[in-house]
């Protein structure tokens, strides 16, 4: 499955933060805010990546991502020239992915907890596959209603009454059709090519699961000022708790089998000395023993 990362946007919200870097670039705790996503989809043997940003930001992207090739990825760059909605990505991205499924991650969603997605990913035969996660104010996203056998009856963008608690994450997979789906819908009244409308249309189709997140499983907004700190708390107090690192792409790459563990050494041994190396270098002494 290819993998799509969007990272555009006006990052109005964290203004004056973005007059000099994109809010995906920010740091949550100790790494840039997109090395979380990217490494969400690495840990599910995700390789080919396909970045979305702005014209300005996506320079940016390539100089910290380079083509991936270190990390055993294949990245690929496109610009979004304005924020015309998520699922602009599947046309701009139409190249990338070809003839292949796909899935989607926002570069500002932040997933924590070991194996969530994994049997989504494992499962994934065609259609499309989403996800619900229970949160007290569903009426800031897109938002998912279940019949009482648990299969999704209405979805439904930002409502003003939501029909239940459970808000779609920023995470989605697709089948090829999610190209022409994109193309035959029409732009919202915010005037943007909804990906929630993506997802309804596979809805009526008959070709839609939802997955229900587990409780105890961590989702992430970083996108005010606000949730950007706790999202930088959260990760620091589970990574200071634990010795271990969430959204480590070089940790995930090797630990999917990308790299090998004397390519992690040389990866780390190119990096200044700093804690991020000492940890990659505990990752592979540990592997060694
Ligand atoms: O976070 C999950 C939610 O994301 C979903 O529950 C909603 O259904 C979905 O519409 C979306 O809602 P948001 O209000 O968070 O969307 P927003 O416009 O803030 O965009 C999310 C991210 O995607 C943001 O970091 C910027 C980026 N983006 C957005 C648009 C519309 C782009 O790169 N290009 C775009 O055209």
């Amino acid at each position: 499955m290819k993998g799509i990362i969007l990272a555009g946007g006006a990052g109005s919200r964290l203004f004056p933060l973005t007059l000099v870097a994109s809010k995906q670039l920010q740091p949550v705790y100790d790494k840039p805010m997109v090395y979380y996503a990217l490494t969400t989809l690495i840990e599910n043997g995700v390789r080919e990546f396909c970045l979305i940003s702005t014209p300005r930001d996506l320079p940016r992207f390539r100089q910290l991502l380079g083509t991936g090739a270190s990390w055993g990825l294949s990245i690929d760059y496109r610009e979004q020239a304005r924020p015309a909605g998520i699922a602009q990505a599947f046309l701009i991205a139409e190249s990338f992915i070809g003839g292949d499924p796909v899935t989607l991650i926002l570069g500002d969603n932040i997933f924590y907890g070991a194996d969530s997605f994994k049997r989504a990913f494992a499962e994934f035969q065609g259609g499309a596959s989403i996800f619900g996660y229970r949160v007290t104010d569903p009426d800031r996203y897109g938002v998912v209603e279940f019949d009482e056998t648990g299969r999704a009856v209405s979805i439904e963008e930002k409502p003003k009454a939501p029909r239940s608690n459970y808000a779609v994450p920023g995470l989605y997979l697709y089948d090829n059709q999610v190209v022409e789906t994109t193309r035959n819908l029409r732009p919202s009244a915010r005037g943007e090519l909804e990906i929630t409308d993506v997802n309804i249309a596979y809805m009526r189709r008959g070709q839609l699961r939802v997955h229900k997140l587990s409780r105890g499983f961590a989702w992430l907004d970083a996108g005010t000022s606000s949730s950007l700190h706790e999202a930088s708390a959260y990760v620091q107090t589970i990574e200071k708790r634990q010795g271990i690192k969430i959204g480590c792409p070089e940790e995930a790459a090797f630990r999917r089998g990308f790299v090998g563990r004397e390519d992690l050494e040389k990866l780390a041994g190119r990096m200044p000395n700093c804690e991020y190396r000492d940890y990659l270098l505990r990752v592979v002494a540990e592997a060694g023993r």
